[in-house]
């Protein structure tokens, strides 16, 4: 997956020196946003829910967006799949705007799994294939083990009725069908806080194995700061929209370097 990785010189995105002379390098980045801003309205008139926020996420690596609650967490990364659009600035995925892709086509290569799971009522198989129509043809008769053994399932689920399936099992089903779509970046929106610590455990190391084996790019929204350690990788501190700190996960959320990074360790920010 990752050999694919290239950056296109686009007019958004032109070639400079740097990019002819170590390509290597500059490829490695997947998604980057400029200044990237949503503002949103309600009733009390209109509030900038993602300020200006500029990043650069690397392929094939963990990142964890932290921050207190309603600091725009899940607001940025809906931003980052065209769920929500953008009202300010820029979002390039492999170098190009993520606008030049058609939503169905962006999806797929940047899916998004939610806190809690959606499944169609129906059966585990019919949620597979439902996944797959108008994207990739399935055989009739598609044997899914493999892929159900790699979310942790046996495959006698593949025939159990979604209704039927605990939240952390409706959640390893909603891991399995977004693999089906070969994603390269996986966004998570607090996928483990509607599950109990073991399961929560269990779906950690699944996300981290499939970061690693399938070289995919997770950004996982926590409000969870030891969950965030657990993950390692690079992590993303957002307070009121904007983003406030970043870098590695233990030096973010062990050493911060900002006041309001230090707010938000001693849980002074809530
Ligand atoms: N569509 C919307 N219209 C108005 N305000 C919104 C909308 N979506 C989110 N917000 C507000 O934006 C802020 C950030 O929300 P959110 O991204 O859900 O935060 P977090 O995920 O960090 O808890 C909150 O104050 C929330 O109420
Ligand atoms: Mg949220």
């Amino acid at each position: 997956m990752l050999d694919s990785l290239t950056v296109s010189s686009t007019s958004e995105n032109p070639p400079n020196n740097v990019c002819n002379l170590f390509p290597s390098i500059i490829s490695m980045i997947i998604l980057e946003t400029r200044k990237v801003g949503r503002i949103a309205g309600n009733s009390h008139g209109k509030i900038k829910i993602v300020d200006s926020i500029s990043y650069s996420f690397d392929a094939g690596s963990i990142y964890n967006i932290v921050g207190p609650s309603g600091a725009g967490k899940t607001s940025f990364l809906r931003l980052l799949n065209r769920l929500d659009e953008a009202t300010e600035g820029e979002i390039f995925f492999r170098g190009k705007l993520i606008s030049s892709y058609q939503p169905t086509e962006l999806r797929k290569k940047i899916a998004m799994i939610f806190q809690i799971p959606f499944l169609f009522p129906g059966s585990v198989r019919e949620n597979l294939e439902y996944c797959c129509k108008g994207h990739r043809k399935q055989k009739d008769g598609h044997d899914y083990s493999a892929l159900l053994e790699r979310v942790g399932l046996k495959r006698e689920f593949i025939n159990k009725n979604s209704n039927d399936l605990s939240v952390g099992e409706k959640q390893r089903v909603a891991l399995a069908r977004s693999l089906l779509l070969e994603p390269e970046i996986l966004l998570l929106d607090e996928p483990t806080s509607a599950l109990d610590p073991s399961m929560a455990q269990i779906i950690e190391q699944l996300i981290l194995s499939l970061s690693q084996e399938l070289g995919l790019t997770a950004i996982i929204v926590t409000h969870n700061p030891e969950l965030a350690k657990r993950m390692e990788g690079q992590t993303l501190l957002m307070v009121a929209g904007k983003l406030i700190e970043h870098g590695a996960t233990d030096k973010v959320l062990n050493t911060p370097q900002t006041e309001l990074g230090l707010k938000y360790i001693n849980k002074e920010l809530v």
